[in-house]
């Protein structure tokens, strides 16, 4: 890591995990951002939200699963700051909501390209700034369905599961270049993501999670540490933030 300005990239900044941890970000130090979401609207009311900052804060729409889009973020990024610090790959879906014999091959696709390409465009491109500068720290987003099973969201599991495994092999590989790979995998906060639920679905999903659901702020300090220089000797990690969901 740089004693420099640093420069954070966030993919699905738009989201309510993205825009929590974007203000979070913003409101450290010596610090320049740059935001992408797939959606337009979103990304300007993550940016509207934004604490008053002494950092520049640009954005870009990007869909993660396309690698193209992701390689044109960093680029921009680096021509607009000098650098990329660290990426925060968050952008990702739900699958929908159905038994393994009831979702089509779409639903699978749908899920492992936005979830778990979408954090293998952000390596690839993050890697290639990060390689010459010899630093960087790259932060996915997996979730403790990565680490449990939950029926009726198979695809959704899967691909967390695939990032949670992902994370660990980038940080053995790209360790001797002076990059960190970490993930975080919060437990179940309310978000856009759940939209497609029954109004209910989330009840018995709390009664789960001894402190209850959880919010997208209690979040940001997962990724405040990876993000910094305080998590230096981090790679490799998946970083628990579930309200004890996974305790039992
Ligand atoms: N909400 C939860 O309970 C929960 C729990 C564990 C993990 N997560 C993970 O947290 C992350 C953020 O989710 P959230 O709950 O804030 O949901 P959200 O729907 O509020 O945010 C997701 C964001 O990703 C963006 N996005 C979707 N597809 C994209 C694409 N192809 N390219 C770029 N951006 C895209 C959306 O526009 C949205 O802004 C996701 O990776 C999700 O899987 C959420």
């Amino acid at each position: 890591m740089t004693t420099q300005r640093r420069v954070v990239a966030i993919t699905g900044a738009g989201g309510a995990l993205g825009a929590a941890v974007s203000h979070q970000i913003a409101s450290e130090p010596t610090t320049d951002l740059f935001l992408s979401d797939v959606s337009s609207p979103s990304l300007e009311a993550t940016v509207a939200g934004l604490p008053p900052t002494e950092g520049s804060v640009e954005t870009a729409l990007a869909d993660v699963s396309d690698f193209s889009q992701v390689e044109s973020v960093i680029t921009q990024a680096v021509e607009r700051f000098g650098r990329l610090d660290v990426l925060i790959s968050n952008a990702g879906v739900l699958s929908p909501n159905g038994r393994i014999h009831n979702l089509d091959t779409e639903d699978w696709e749908r899920a492992f390209r936005i979830n778990v390409l979408g954090a293998v465009n952000g390596i690839r491109a993050a890697v290639a700034v990060m390689r010459p500068q010899g630093s960087g720290s790259i932060v996915l987003t997996a979730s403790v369905a990565g680490l449990t099973a939950w029926s009726h969201s198979a695809p959704y599991c899967a691909t967390k599961a695939a990032v949670i495994h992902l994370a660990k092999v980038a940080a053995i590989e790209y360790a001797r270049d002076g990059i960190r790979v970490n993930c975080v995998c919060p437990g179940t906060f309310r978000s856009a993501i759940h939209a497609d639920l029954p109004p209910d679905a989330l009840d018995d999903v709390a009664k789960r999670h001894p402190l209850g659901l959880g919010s997208a702020t209690d979040l940001v300090g997962a990724y405040s540490y990876l993000a910094s220089d305080a998590s230096r000797w981090s790679t490799g990690s998946a970083i628990v933030v579930d309200g004890g969901y996974s305790a039992p």
